[in-house]
Formats: structure tokens, C-alpha cells, sequence
């Protein structure tokens, strides 16, 4: 059984609108991680080319994102496409990049509308010229927004992520720009792909793979982990309203004694 069919077996006869008026504003995370996964099984449970998938996971990311920024939650890190994806056929590669341009293109008013900054993480070098073009200009054009992110990884990995940090950091200090010693978290972090932005509170993989496939290695660090079997195409607003009341009902100890327990004597 998988972590949402055990806790919200109360909930999953509810209707979107009682899901909804049972959130808790203070309980709400501020940074939502998602590895959405499932595309290729969800088309071939259809009969249909794995890109069709791909097309049906752009709605459910779509809903998903409308959800989140509805609800009041500022920050949603998705997992678009990881190094290891490079090694997937070329064609399938090439339609993926395609859907992402596609997906820019349709949504860049969107960002501007809801002043929403796109945040591009990854080994950006590696993408297709004419995609790397629309990704830095849809980023420019919205690096003034604050109230909203949504950081995308594209050629993501986490190991490369760590070590592009660590030979920056050494650089700096080769060049005398970085003097601080011993480094801090703080200091490393600001390194990170995902610099200022808080670690997530909630990360969800949808599909029923329960692993993190190189995704945000140090900033999960204490966040809350969501697994479902919903394949993500199918992943909509009443899937965001489950993961999130299940994340409200968990307690975030980070190490210290459960708040129940610091009554009991030692
Ligand atoms: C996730 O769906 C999308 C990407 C990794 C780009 P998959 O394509 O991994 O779908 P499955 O896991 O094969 O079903
Ligand atoms: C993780 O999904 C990457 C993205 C969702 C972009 P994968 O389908 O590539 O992960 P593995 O290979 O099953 O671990
Ligand atoms: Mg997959």
C-alpha cells in the first residue's frame, strides 16, 4: 500500500471543494518538489506513442501549477527532464525538447500575467541551441518577479549540481573572491543551482517509484516525502488537495523530541 492510499483512505470520497476547505493556511508548504513520472506507462496503458504521454503530463503540470499558486503556495520545483534522460532514443529526446519549447512559448504570458518567475535549473549548455535561447529569455524576462517561482530542472542532476558548487566554490577562492573559512551551509547553498530559494517542504513522485532519481540531493535533506501509484498525466487538482492534507496531518521533528513526547519525563 502506498503512503497516500494508507493515510487518505478517509478522504478519497470527498469532493474537490471539501478537500479544499479542510487545508490549513499555516499548514501549507512554501516550496512544493515534483518528479513527475509515469508519462510512458500511462501511454502505453492506451495503446498510444510514449509522447502522447508526454503531451497529457503537460495539462496535469498545468492544473497542478494553477492548484499550488491558487491555494497559496509561492515556490514549486518541477523535474522536466534529468542528465540521465540524455541517454532515452533520440527521438524521444527530441520531442520532449520540443514539448518544453511548446510549453514556454504557450505559457510566457502566463508568468507575466501571474508575475511569476521561471527559474531554469540544470546543465543548461547541454539543451538544444534554439531551446537554451527561449529558456534564458523567458528567465530574464521574469527574474523581477518575487511573489511566485517555479524553478524547472532541465539536464538536472544533483551529483553534477553538488560538484559544479564545489569547483565554483574552489574557484572563488582561488581568485580570492570567496575568504570565509570553514564554509558554512549558508555559504555552500548560495552556490546551489537553486540559491535563495528555501529547501522544499513537500517533495511528490507520482507513478509508485519510490526513489529520487538524482533530484535535489541537498536541499531534501528534511523534507517530507509523498509517494502515489497515480501516473502523472492523471495527476490533477484532487491529487495536489491529497498530498497536501497529507503532508499537513505529518510533524516536522528535525531531530527534537515529538511535541507529545517533550511532556512525558526522561
Ligand atoms: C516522466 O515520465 C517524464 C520524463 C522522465 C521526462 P516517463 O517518461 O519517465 O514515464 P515512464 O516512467 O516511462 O512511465
Ligand atoms: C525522473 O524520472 C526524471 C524526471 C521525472 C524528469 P525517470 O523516469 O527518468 O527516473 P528513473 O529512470 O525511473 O529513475
Ligand atoms: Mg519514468
Amino acid at each position: 500500500m502506498t503512503a497516500q492510499q494508507s493515510s487518505n483512505g478517509p478522504l478519497v470520497h470527498l469532493t474537490e471543494e471539501d478537500l479544499l476547505s479542510q487545508l490549513h493556511q499555516e499548514l501549507l508548504p512554501r516550496h512544493v518538489a515534483i518528479i513527475m513520472d509515469g508519462n510512458g506507462r500511462w501511454a502505453s496503458l492506451r495503446g498510444l506513442p510514449r509522447i502522447a504521454g508526454h503531451r497529457e503530463g503537460l495539462t496535469a503540470l498545468r492544473v497542478t501549477l494553477d492548484t499550488c499558486y491558487e491555494v497559496g503556495i509561492p515556490i514549486v520545483t518541477i523535474y522536466a527532464f534529468s542528465q540521465e534522460n540524455w541517454m532515452r532514443p533520440k527521438v524521444e529526446v527530441r520531442l520532449l525538447m520540443n514539448l518544453l519549447q511548446e510549453f514556454l512559448q504557450l505559457e510566457r504570458q502566463t508568468f507575466q500575467d501571474r508575475r511569476i518567475r521561471f527559474l531554469p535549473i540544470g546543465r543548461l549548455d547541454a539543451l538544444p541551441r534554439s531551446v537554451q535561447t527561449l529558456v534564458y529569455t523567458v528567465m530574464e524576462e521574469t527574474q523581477q518577479f518575487s511573489d511566485r517561482v517555479l524553478a524547472v530542472a532541465l539536464s538536472y542532476g544533483a551529483r553534477t549540481e553538488i560538484l559544479d558548487a564545489v569547483n565554483q566554490l574552489l574557484h572563488d577562492v582561488q581568485t580570492g573572491k570567496l575568504h570565509d573559512f570553514p564554509i558554512t551551509e549558508e555559504v555552500f547553498q548560495q552556490y546551489l543551482a537553486t540559491q535563495n530559494l528555501p529547501d522544499p517542504d513537500l517533495l511528490i513522485r507520482t507513478s509508485g517509484e519510490t526513489r529520487i532519481s538524482n533530484f535535489l540531493l541537498w536541499q531534501i535533506a528534511y523534507t517530507e516525502l509523498y509517494f502515489t501509484t497515480t501516473l502523472w498525466p492523471d495527476f490533477r487538482r484532487r491529487e495536489v488537495l491529497l498530498a497536501l492534507l497529507d503532508y499537513q496531518k505529518r510533524e516536522r521533528r528535525f531531530g527534537r523530541l515529538s511535541q507529545h513526547a517533550t511532556s512525558h519525563p526522561l
